[in-house]
């Protein structure tokens, strides 16, 4: 960062320099984002808020956050990806924190979400309020984004991760929907008796063998435990989905999330349940998200 060493550097010129100098580090790789990632540790380092960064631009930075900036900018280049930088990542519009036991969220997981109020929305009205359940929760980020838009329903999150449910709860109160949602430890929906309208899982469903080969941001960064789905990637479908026919209301929907090539191994792990199914394409155009319901 050349604007370092210089009195006065601005806040516009200090995110300049770290986005000039992860570009020249990663080149054309469509996966990173120089531009975003220099906004988001200038704006951690400085205490600020990303999106009104930009009214400080003019701001002289002080030495003590240049060398702020230095080390993450150290860590982002070494791999950590920029949310564990900064501990939050936002999802659906909202700021989920991280802790070491959760999964980053990530922005195709929305199509899970999305899935799910469509599939509530097509079945009508209930007379009660509506009953949500999430396997798998990690930092809560599909259960209190469903949440946030059914104000009248209730959710519980689980995980086998009790950091992951320490985390969940404290999104929960940031987020104002702690009375509406609970979050348990345990495995799967081992402990939980009861139907629900609406179950939401993202499981680990990366193949063993695979996991050493992913980018270092995902192997190194994020918890074996919310990746491995054992030596297919399916282990977790295999443990949930029979349990839905007992777990679902009568009008209810489950919707899972799939990985690349997954939709029809776990559909027909659906089938053989006696659900019916249909797959929902995320914004890359790929299978993202099953629903399942009971046949009538
Ligand atoms: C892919 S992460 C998804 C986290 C979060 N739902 C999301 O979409 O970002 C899978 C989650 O399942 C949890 N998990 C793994 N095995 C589990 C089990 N047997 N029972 C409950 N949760 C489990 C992991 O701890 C992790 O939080």
């Amino acid at each position: 960062m050349a604007t370092s060493d210089q009195p006065d550097t601005t806040i516009a010129e200090l995110r300049r320099a770290v986005a000039a100098e992860l570009r020249a580090a990663w080149g054309d790789d469509p996966a990173q984002s120089p531009q975003l990632d220099a906004k988001l540790i200038v704006a951690h380092a400085l205490g600020r808020d990303p999106g009104g960064l930009v009214f400080h631009d003019k701001h002289p930075v002080d030495a003590t956050n240049i060398l702020a900036v230095r080390d993450l900018v150290r860590r982002r280049l070494a791999g950590e990806p920029v949310a564990r930088l900064v501990g939050e990542r936002e999802f659906w519009g909202l700021p989920f924190a991280l802790g070491p036991d959760t999964l980053v969220p990530r922005p195709d997981s929305e199509t899970v979400v999305a899935a799910l109020l469509e599939a509530l929305g097509r079945t009508g009205p209930r007379a009660r309020p509506l009953r949500l359940l999430d396997l798998g929760t990690g930092s809560g980020c599909l259960l209190l984004a469903a949440l946030s838009e059914l104000p009248d329903a209730f959710g519980v999150g689980v995980d086998l991760a009790e950091g992951a449910v320490m985390v969940a709860r404290s999104n929960a109160a940031r987020l104002g929907l702690a009375a509406r949602s609970a979050f348990v430890r345990g495995s799967w929906a081992e402990s939980l008796s009861g139907r629900f309208d609406g179950i939401l899982a993202n499981p680990p469903y990366i193949e063993s063998e695979a996991i050493d080969s992913l980018a270092i941001e995902v192997r190194e960064h994020d918890p074996k435990l919310a990746l491995d789905g054992g030596p297919d990637g399916l282990a977790p479908y295999r443990a949930m989905i029979p349990e839905l026919p007992c777990l679902l209301a009568a009008d209810g929907a489950a919707v899972f999330e799939i990985g690349m090539g997954q939709a029809g191994s776990v559909a027909a792990i659906a089938g053989a349940a006696g659900l019916n199914t249909f797959a929902t394409n995320d914004l890359s155009g790929l299978p993202r998200a099953l629903t399942m319901t009971l046949r009538n």
